[in-house]
């Protein structure tokens, strides 16, 4: 599903509604996102540095595996999941923000954070592209974007199932689970540095280069 004019996608408020929801049941299957893609987050996350922006950050689930170092600004449209994941960086000590907004538009500078990290995101963005470009233009030149995200599998039976369940999917949860994550970051322009799959092809983790807006 590379292509823009196939990607359905949710108007913000219809998001925020489905998160409002979601919020208070998030961290119950907690557990279950430890026992299949924790070990993936804290390969990925544990290497952020500096200044780190979380986008989407959802309840903090990322903020666990980030380096105790690290300042971080979080940013997610769902007040509910903002609240949430305040209260968990107060839990953990972590030196953070939450901000509520649109991720495709945050009123930061270019290039003023060295770490952008971003989980499960990308399938749920009305526009992913414009969002990863805006990750791109908000991360220092030499800085990098971590992205852990799940896609179409590569194990073919799995992957027609995602193909035939996901307009059902999508209209529950606004998630496009069968979108490939890779894509959409090459549509955006930005340099994908390493792609690592897993989990039967379904999840994707990488490590971007961020680009000039118009590179
Ligand atoms: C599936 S959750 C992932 C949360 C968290 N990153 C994680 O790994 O569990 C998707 C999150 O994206 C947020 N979101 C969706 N669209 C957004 C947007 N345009 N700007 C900011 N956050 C957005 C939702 O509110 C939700 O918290």
């Amino acid at each position: 599903m590379s292509d823009r004019a196939e990607r359905p996608s949710k108007g913000l408020d219809e998001l925020r509604d489905i998160y409002a929801d979601d919020a208070s049941t998030y961290d119950r299957f907690e557990f279950v996102d430890r026992l299949t893609i924790g070990r993936y987050r804290e390969r990925l996350f544990s290497r952020a540095a500096g200044r780190v922006r979380d986008v989407a950050c959802g309840t903090g689930v990322n903020f666990p595996h980030l380096p105790d170092d690290v300042e971080v600004v979080g940013v997610d449209l769902s007040p509910e999941m903002a609240a949430r994941a305040r209260e968990r960086a107060a839990e953990l000590g972590l030196d953070a923000e939450v901000r509520e907004g649109d991720a495709a538009d945050l009123p930061f500078e270019a290039g003023s954070f060295d770490t952008v990290v971003s989980s499960l995101s990308t399938c749920t963005f009305p526009d992913p592209v414009a969002t990863l470009r805006e990750m791109g233009r908000v991360c220092s030149s030499d800085g990098r974007i971590l992205l852990l995200e799940h896609g179409r599998s590569s194990v073919g039976p799995v992957a027609r199932f995602q193909d035939w369940w996901a307009p059902r999917h999508f209209d529950k949860h606004g998630c496009r689970w069968n979108q490939e994550p890779a894509d959409v970051v090459a549509e955006a322009g930005l340099v994908a540095v390493e792609v690592r799959r897993a989990l039967l092809g379904v999840l994707t983790t990488m490590v971007v280069r961020p680009t000039p807006s118009d590179g």
